[in-house]
């Protein structure tokens, strides 16, 4: 795998904080497309919350909302903790298996992030499990940045918009709306189960 693709994956050392700084900038439209989608309360994750910025702009935004974060880079997680304090509750950890309680979020958000779930079968069911039936999976891509992770780890699962929608649909959760929010960007909205609150 490619350096930077490798980075993207799992920021490292004085390379990842830049790389992390850089996705601050380059997301910022994905960012927002995701705020726009989430309601002014309830329980929210971030699964690779990266250097925290989306996560600061719904406090911003939100404050009422309770915030969640977990990746896996432990670079990211002390320049999230920088960046928004205890505005999060945030921790290292895989989304593969969390420690969240069955249905306690309303949202689950992800950005940037989905081509690099290699269990990605595991991962949704996870977040089914985590999520209320009425909750959404909110996840924002780079289909630029997903050919390449594609192309170079030899097909991760959930890398354009037929392999999303695919992965989604299998796991029982029900696409509500995919819109383009910039330049080789979209957005995806999906229901877990049930009605949209
Ligand atoms: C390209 S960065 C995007 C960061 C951030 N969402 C943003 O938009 O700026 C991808 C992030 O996902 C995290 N990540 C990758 N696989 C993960 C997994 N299985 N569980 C949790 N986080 C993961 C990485 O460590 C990295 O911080």
């Amino acid at each position: 795998m490619n350096i930077f693709i490798k980075q993207f994956g799992k920021p490292d050392g004085v390379i990842g904080r830049l790389f992390g700084k850089m996705m601050t900038v380059s997301n910022r439209n994905m960012h927002k497309a995701v705020l726009s989608e989430l309601s002014p309360s309830g329980n929210v994750l971030e699964i690779g919350f990266g250097s925290g910025s989306q996560l600061e702009m719904i406090h911003d935004r939100y404050p009422e909302v309770r915030l969640y974060g977990i990746d896996i880079s432990s670079e990211m997680l002390t320049a999230a903790e920088k960046r928004i304090g205890k505005t999060a509750s945030l921790s290292l950890c895989d989304c593969t298996e969390t420690a969240f309680a069955d249905g306690y979020l309303d949202a689950v958000i992800s950005t940037d992030s989905c081509y690099f779930w290699r269990e990605y079968e595991q991962i949704l069911n996870e977040i089914k499990r985590i999520t209320k039936p009425s909750g959404k999976l909110i996840l924002a891509y780079n289909s630029m940045y997903a050919n390449a992770v594609h192309k170079s780890d030899g097909g991760l699962g959930m890398y354009d918009d037929k392999s999303i929608s695919e992965a989604v649909n299998s796991a029982g959760m029900k696409i509500v709306s995919v819109r383009s929010c910039g330049y080789k960007q979209k957005i995806f909205t999906i229901l877990i189960k049930g009605e949209v609150k």
